[in-house]
């Protein structure tokens, strides 16, 4: 165990021996990319020639009126190349990756969206790439599944446990101890072992540090407060970054609250009082866990926010109560995406559509002077079927049973 990478008794490094060498490497090359002011210049570069950085911000016009409380503006996150904030923290490790010569790179993936992320960088970089994904997942989100393949990734259904995101990252884990003289571990989220969770946050902070300069020139002020959903953590940490010296500032994080508290479904680690502490994964933070450490199974609407563990440093962020956790409900998040593609012709990814579905609850209570911030971590397109289904729109039924017919018939005839 390393002593480096603490976040008051969460975080460390809890790994193999095998691998401490590799980790003692990704650790040195990200701390001399943090020195080197030049690095930091051509990550800007690629990601504003690459995936339209800087992101904007949007006012809810219509819902900020309807809600009759605080004014909602929205960093546009889906406005990345692949549609949602995975770009960001993808694209750095992949500069990182070519640094340290290395020439393949593997990830784990629960929505997708990191995976189609990682096989985007693959392929602008020539990588090899594999990508581990609960078999669960990829019945759940085949569009992703699908551009993954097109980019040459190779994509491993992983059928062990839940099929979920936990088992995918166990499998990239067991990849990586095989291969790690000429792989790099892109690890979607800040989790993981030591120095993941802080580079990850690192790359994810472009968000943060957009956004508090974006408040300031639109409204003339910082926001009152700044809501993210929370999966591994990476998307909150990234926009919390810009605002956490800024004791005025609330900052809220939303998790999977499933079919809700006491149900054994949802993935809520931090709002609700049922996750203890423990190790796994390589790292210590909050798991739901029975009372023999075993991981319990967890369930979400969004394949991106069913994960049982937390990133230390939003563990450590709840216990000084830098950050409040609340949790929506999967009803409340479909409601909340449905209400925000009506009114203002956004389309949220599910997982963001937590943080909406929070703001949209408070907002109310808040004074016409306030001006909150939401973080859509990313856009809809992947959720098309699980949507569909959620609502059980007529049409798309038909749409589906039609195709299904059609490759029926092709079958027949052939
Ligand atoms: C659009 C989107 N938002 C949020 C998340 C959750 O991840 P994190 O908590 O690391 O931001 C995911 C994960 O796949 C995602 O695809």
């Amino acid at each position: 165990m390393k002593n480096s990478g603490y976040y008051s008794q969460f975080g460390g490094a809890f790994i193999p021996e095998i691998l401490v060498s590799t980790f003692d490497e990704l650790e040195s090359a990200y701390l001399q990319a943090r020195d080197d002011p030049s690095f930091w210049k051509e990550y800007l570069e690629l990601m504003s020639t690459y995936s339209c950085r800087a992101t904007p911000i949007t006012r809810l016009d219509n819902l900020s009126e309807e809600l009759g409380g605080a004014s909602l503006y929205v960093k546009r996150e889906d406005l990345n190349h692949t549609g949602a904030h995975k770009a960001n923290n993808v694209m750095g490790q992949g500069l990182l990756t070519r640094r340290m010569g290395k020439k393949r790179v593997i990830a784990e993936t629960g929505a997708g969206q990191h995976g189609v992320a990682t096989a985007t960088m693959a392929a602008k970089f020539g990588f090899d790439c594999t990508i581990y994904m609960g078999a669960h997942d990829v019945a759940r989100q085949r569009p992703n599944v699908f551009w993954m393949e097109q980019m040459g990734a190779t994509v491993v259904a992983v059928t062990d446990g839940s099929q979920t995101l936990k088992d995918a990252i166990n499998e990239a884990f067991r990849d990586w101890v095989t291969n790690m003289d000429d792989t790099h571990y892109v690890l979607g989220t800040a989790c993981g072992p030591h120095p993941f969770p802080e580079m990850v946050s690192w790359f994810q902070s472009i968000i943060g540090i957009e956004a508090r300069e974006q408040m300031l020139e639109r409204t003339g002020s910082l926001p009152k407060r700044v809501y993210a959903c929370v999966g591994g953590g990476s998307n909150a940490m990234g926009i919390f970054n810009g605002f956490l010296d800024d004791d005025g500032v609330e900052l809220v994080g939303v998790e999977a609250g499933g079919r809700g508290e006491g149900t054994g479904q949802h993935a809520a680690r931090l709002a609700y009082d049922e996750a203890t502490i423990g190790v796994a994964q390589g790292y210590k933070t909050y798991f739901l866990q029975d009372r023999d450490g075993q991981m319990q199974d967890t369930h979400s609407v969004s394949a991106g926010l069913d994960y049982v563990g937390v990133s230390p440093i939003l563990s450590h962020l709840h216990e000084s109560k830098r950050v409040r956790f609340e949790a929506a409900t999967d009803d409340e998040v479909v409601a909340a995406m449905q209400r925000t593609v009506r009114r203002e012709g956004l389309i949220p990814a599910l997982e963001s559509s937590h943080a909406f579905a929070q703001a949209y609850r408070e907002a109310p209570m808040m004074s016409k002077d306030d001006n909150i911030l939401i973080n859509m971590s990313g856009r809809a397109d992947k959720d098309i079927f699980t949507v569909a289904d959620a609502i059980n729109d007529p049409k798309w039924r038909e749409f589906i049973i039609d195709k299904a017919r059609g490759y029926q018939q092709e079958i027949s005839d052939a």
